[in-house]
């Protein structure tokens, strides 16, 4: 490992994450400046935590670490984030807790496990039409329908209206601009949010607006933005999963070996989780002095919580950076941890299991056709773009003497 010291300043350069540079960062700053301070410039000056255990203590002391000043780095220039003590990620107990349980049922794994048989057979769908069409763009045609199938049913949004909101989910996203500032997307929110009212579904807009806060029910700007934010944090499956694809090109081993072996499926999902790692960052504001990996954190500061970094903490993980679907144990914390973590992290596995397993059903695999573009990011990683086609899994598979099964 190089001991040349390398420049933390690098991890709020979106090219930097999107080129990979900052993994050699990260791995220098773990060992020698694993709490470090940025001043400020684009975005007001904050703490890098790149420690497992370090990020671990934050996401654990929500006393300590506030959520409502907002979550993710925001550059200066746009001042403080609205949706501060309003969405659900951005609160702080008790009004966190509250605000979970209006919807925390939705997310259950009860709730995902009813929701397989649906995914599936949308997995199924989409891997038949890549396989027709010859070539596409994995997390276009692929990964952000299958998470539509999944984000559809959570809010309630009728089917015939999936294709427009998955649209304008694209535009917002190739625009870096949030959903919120789209205006069908808004004028078609307020429609939903009315028809939920007057007749309310087991989804969550229903339960957002006709649930109460605090003895009185939510205003729709408040709906509006939790909707958003919703939204947006689905939009991680996708990346996900299209980084899933990327690492088992590059290490066809590691899908040969589940081919010979379904019971890793868990495993492998939740390596993919750990190395994909596609949430960047947590943002927490110190509400008291915190000392924190040895640096004294006082009270108003931020701290950024570097999550690929953590995830590939040597003192964490053996060979973190090594792709093995055999992995176990597997404490990644691509889903945070405390009170914050995922809602939405048992709805992703199903997604990935869903893809995963019907892929190992038929033989079939994608295998990328052109380079994946990177998104341009500090708050999410993944491909933007991956163009694959759907092939029999390849002679490779033969070399290790794997020939596919169909367990289901
Ligand atoms: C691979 C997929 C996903 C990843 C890597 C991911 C990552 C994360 C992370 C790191 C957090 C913690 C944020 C913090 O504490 O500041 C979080 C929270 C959250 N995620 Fe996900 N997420 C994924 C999928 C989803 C899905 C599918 C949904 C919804 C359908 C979702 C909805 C949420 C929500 C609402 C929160 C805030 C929870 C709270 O503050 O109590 N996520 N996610």
């Amino acid at each position: 490992m190089s001991d040349v010291a390398l420049d933390p300043a690098v991890l709020t350069d979106p090219r930097a994450h999107a080129s990979g540079e900052v993994y050699e960062v990260w791995r220098w700053m773990r060992r020698h400046a694993p709490v470090h301070w940025h001043s400020s410039g684009t975005y007001p000056g904050f703490w890098s935590v790149t420690r497992y255990e370090d990020v671990r203590q934050v996401y654990k002391d929500p006393a300590s670490f506030s959520s409502t000043r907002g979550v993710m780095l925001r550059p200066t220039a746009l001042g403080t984030d609205p949706a501060g003590g309003v969405t659900l990620a951005l609160s702080d107990p008790p009004r966190h807790g509250a605000m979970r349980s209006l919807v925390a049922d939705l997310f259950t794994g009860r709730s995902a496990r009813e929701l397989e048989r649906q995914v599936r057979a949308t997995a199924r769908t989409l891997v038949r039409t890549a396989v027709q069409s010859g070539g596409c763009d994995f997390v276009h045609d692929v990964a952000a329908r299958l998470t539509m199938s999944v984000l559809g049913r959570l809010l309630g949004v009728p089917k015939q209206d999936c294709e427009d909101l998955l649209g304008w989910m694209s535009q917002s996203f190739e625009a870096g601009r949030p959903l919120a500032t789209h205006p069908e997307f808004m004028g078609f929110l307020a429609e939903l949010m009315d028809e939920c009212a007057q007749d309310p579904g087991d989804d969550m807009v229903s339960r957002l607006v006709t649930g109460t806060l605090d003895g009185r029910r939510l205003s729709p700007a408040e709906v509006l933005l939790n909707c958003e934010n919703i939204i947006g944090a689905a939009e991680n499956s996708g990346l996900s999963l299209a980084g899933g694809v990327l690492a088992f090109a590059r290490r066809p081993d590691q899908w040969a070996l589940l081919v010979r072996n379904r019971e890793h499926l868990p495993n492998a999902v939740n390596e993919i989780l750990r190395w994909t790692s596609s949430a960047t960052h947590s943002m927490r504001t110190a509400t008291t002095e915190v000392t924190l990996g040895g640096r004294t954190v006082a009270a108003g500061e931020r701290v950024v919580l570097w999550l690929p970094s953590a995830n590939r903490d040597e003192e964490a993980f053996t060979d973190p950076d090594e792709f093995r679907v055999t992995r176990r144990p597997n404490r990644h914390l691509s889903f945070g941890a405390g009170p914050h973590a995922c809602i939405g992290g048992a709805l992703a596995r199903v997604q990935s299991t869903a893809l995963l397993s019907e892929l190992l059903d038929t033989g079939r695999w994608f295998e990328p056709i052109g380079p994946a573009e990177p998104v341009r990011s500090v708050v999410v990683g993944g491909p933007a773009h991956l163009p694959v086609r759907v092939t029999a899994f390849p002679s490779d598979g033969d070399a290790h003497g794997v020939r596919p099964t169909r367990t289901s």
